[in-house]
């Protein structure tokens, strides 16, 4: 394995360690990829066979995706399907450009095979992201839109500011996951309360018919997410991405102990039973009816398998491609 051998190791390496140096030539280097069509048809190849399917009315090539947060503004992606992913989802991304919070905001937890991350949605902003998709043309893969409240809004505005974002991006995606479940902006998962998440959806539903997904927090209790998928079912949602990172700190390597104290949401390996519990419960409360896209702690084929087997339609994975490389892509997409 090239990449856990070689790149892995010298991705690790840079700037003395720093994981968010890693991130921004690991991008860098995607997007100066996707200008060289060849070799994205090379690599394509070799990474992309897949197997298709269609959800929710949308025809994926492949039922492994990008999850949010890698890409946020969306500048590798003519590589992303190089790599052997079905679909991406960009952003989170929101209606004000921000810088998200100051660094050090993201952590490795080797041992562990996980991440804490609290980069607090730094993004070019909605327009930025807007105008970039339009410049791209066609796409070889669907395009998720995850979009989310800006750090100057105040929760009480929060309609407003999504509405907004909303607005200048709905012409361009395939779905927009509505992401109310991030841990690192403040009072952002109190939207998934009942009454919040009613006027969020209702105001979204009234704008335009495109579909809509919602992305939820691996912390919620089973009664907590029972209600949401209730105000899910009235607006009509499109479905139910399951699930985004964790506050809780379960199941780490006592090597990462004292990483595990840095503030933010945990990915990576600890988080695979939980989400894959959430992904259960919420395929047997909707009856199997809601398409659901399983995210959290995917590693290894049989960890996808497990969350299609749960009920899952499609699978999303971030954590495994930092530690595994896009050879983990190709594995996953073999054995289905
Ligand atoms: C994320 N994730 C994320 N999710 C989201 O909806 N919007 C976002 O902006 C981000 N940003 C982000 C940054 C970083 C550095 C990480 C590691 C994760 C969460 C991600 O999409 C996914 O739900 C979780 O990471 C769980 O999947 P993995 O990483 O265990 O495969």
């Amino acid at each position: 394995m090239i990449y856990s051998g070689l790149v892995r190791r010298h991705l690790f390496r840079l700037g003395g360690g720093d994981p968010e140096l890693a991130h921004e030539r690991t991008l860098a280097t995607l997007t100066r990829l996707g200008g060289h069509p060849r070799l994205v048809s090379l690599l394509h190849r070799h990474f992309g066979r897949a197997a298709p399917r269609t959800v929710f009315g949308v025809h994926f090539p492949g039922p492994v995706g990008l999850a949010a947060g890698m890409d946020k503004d969306g500048v590798a992606l003519s590589a992303w399907p190089a790599l052997g992913f079905g679909f991406v989802e960009v952003g989170t991304v929101t209606r004000h450009p921000q810088p998200g919070n100051p660094r050090p905001r993201l952590f490795r937890l080797p041992q562990s095979a996980a991440i804490i991350n609290r980069m607090g949605f730094n993004n070019a902003g909605a327009q930025a992201l807007a105008d970039r998709l339009a410049a791209y043309g066609p796409l070889r893969t669907p395009l998720g839109i995850s979009i989310g409240k800006s750090a100057v809004t105040p929760v009480a505005d929060a309609v407003e500011d999504y509405l907004a974002a909303f607005r200048i991006l709905r012409h361009l995606g395939d779905y927009f996951a509505i992401n109310i479940s991030s841990p690192n902006t403040p009072g952002l998962r109190t939207l998934q309360d009942r009454a919040a998440l009613d006027a969020l959806l209702g105001a979204l539903r009234a704008e335009a018919t495109v579909r809509l997904l919602v992305k939820i927090a691996p912390d919620l209790t089973d009664h907590a997410i029972a209600e949401l998928l209730e105000v899910c079912a009235a607006h009509e949602v499109d479905g139910v991405i399951a699930t985004n990172t964790t506050v809780a700190r379960d199941g780490l390597a006592p090597g990462d102990a004292a990483r595990a104290e840095e503030t933010g949401g945990l990915s990576g390996r600890p988080l695979a039973a939980r989400a894959l519990e959430v992904v259960t419960f919420v395929a047997k409360q909707t009856g199997g009816d809601l398409p659901i896209i399983g995210v959290g702690g995917i590693g290894t084929p049989d960890d996808a398998l497990r969350m299609f087997d749960a009920g899952a339609s499609l699978v999303q994975l971030y954590t495994g491609l930092i530690y595994q490389g896009p050879g983990l892509v190709r594995r996953i997409n073999r054995v289905l």
